[in-house]
């Protein structure tokens, strides 16, 4: 069974082929970090008309650099939300275009879901396992328990943790995308020159708050002597942010283990997936929380359009499909049922 994915959710416009022993045939991906590099964050206009000007084409490229031809797939998996809604909507419409030609399966995948279920194509992981989602629009625990069933334990009540990376390297002029310039710019600081907030460490229950943390780091700048920040204060404050998000994300996954354990009666596995999760320091952290730790190759922790072939596969062999009137949702939780986050904020 091979499946083509597209994803086009956010700022990478990306399409992979996907088998059913886990095998990648084959993947391109075109960032579009450049495109919105001046705006110091991802300008959703901009980002879906990219994708309508590459995406055709890029499949294409794929198809001929696998040797593949449309008529040998079994199924088009695209994302159809959680995203911003235009970039979805030309993923979405070329994917149901394909299929209705070619007479084929049409998978709606949640990004989500692709996110969740990827350390199953990386590594095999069997359910139930508990999955930190952390990304720069999403900061979540959830009992992964099945295919579409998920139990969220805990989630963000304001930032995502990538979201307050990108903040941070934003105010020290790092550039966009933030988080991999702070992982770098860290490596040369001291964390211990700045007492930083540990937001929620202690409190009962698995949800995270990040936005304290982004405060006082802007609060530290402040007092700084006016002018560029030199790399040495740059460098401690990215230090001090990481080890105070590394002690946040202990603390809760500290938490939802133990609510994994009441739950399934099993201790782990833990596996991390979303962008953040590409971050040497914080695998290490999580990695020392007495569980096996699942975390995927880098290149598959942030966005990419294997985790949606894989995603929509494993649909597919379950005999789901969704229809051509499918309407792409700009929101879509994972466990519908969850209450709100301590706090009010909801993200989805
Ligand atoms: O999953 P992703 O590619 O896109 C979505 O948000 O869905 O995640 C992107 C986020 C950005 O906020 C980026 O700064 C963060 O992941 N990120 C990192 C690292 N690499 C990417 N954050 C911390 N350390 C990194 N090495
Ligand atoms: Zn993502």
């Amino acid at each position: 069974m091979i499946l083509l994915g597209i994803e086009t959710s956010c700022d990478e416009t990306a399409a992979a082929l996907v088998d059913d022993h886990r095998q990648i045939i084959g993947q391109c991906l075109l960032s579009q970090l450049e495109d919105h590099a001046a705006f110091g964050g991802v300008v959703p206009e901009i980002a879906a008309r990219v994708h309508l000007e590459h995406l055709d084409r890029l499949i294409a490229k794929l198809l001929k650099d696998t040797g593949r031809t449309l008529g040998q797939l079994d199924g088009i998996a695209a994302t159809a939300g959680p995203g911003l809604i235009g970039g979805v909507l030309v993923g979405a419409m070329t994917a149901k275009a394909i299929a209705l030609v070619h007479d084929l399966p049409f998978l709606a995948v949640n990004h989500l879901e692709a996110h969740a279920l990827t350390a199953r194509l990386t590594d095999d992981v069997a359910f139930p396992y508990l999955l930190l989602l952390v990304s720069g629009g999403h900061c979540q625990l959830l009992a992964v328990e099945g295919v579409g069933t998920y139990r969220r334990l805990g989630t963000t009540i304001d930032d995502a943790l990538g979201e307050a990376f990108d903040k941070v390297g934003k105010m020290l002029g790092l550039g966009y995308p933030g988080g991999p310039a702070v992982e770098r710019t860290a490596r040369a600081g001291d964390p211990t020159r700045f007492p930083l907030p540990r937001p929620l460490r202690g409190k009962p229950g698995c949800d995270f708050s990040f936005s304290g943390l982004k405060t006082a780091v802007r609060q530290c700048i402040d007092k700084l002597p006016p002018g560029p920040v030199s790399a040495t204060d740059a460098a401690d404050l990215c230090a001090a942010f990481q080890v105070a998000a590394g002690d946040v994300l202990a603390d809760r996954c500290g938490h939802a283990l133990d609510r994994f354990r009441e739950i399934t009666g099993k201790n782990g596995p833990l596996v991390v997936a979303g962008g953040v999760a590409a971050n040497g320091y914080l695998r290490q952290r999580l990695a020392q929380l007495g569980v096996p730790l699942i975390a995927p190759p880098l290149a598959l922790c942030t966005d990419n359009a294997a985790m949606v072939a894989w995603a929509g596969l494993e649909r597919l062999r379950l005999g789901q499909r969704d229809g051509l009137d499918f309407r792409p949702r700009p929101r879509w939780p994972l466990d519908p049922d969850a209450p709100p986050a301590v706090g009010g904020g909801v993200k989805a």
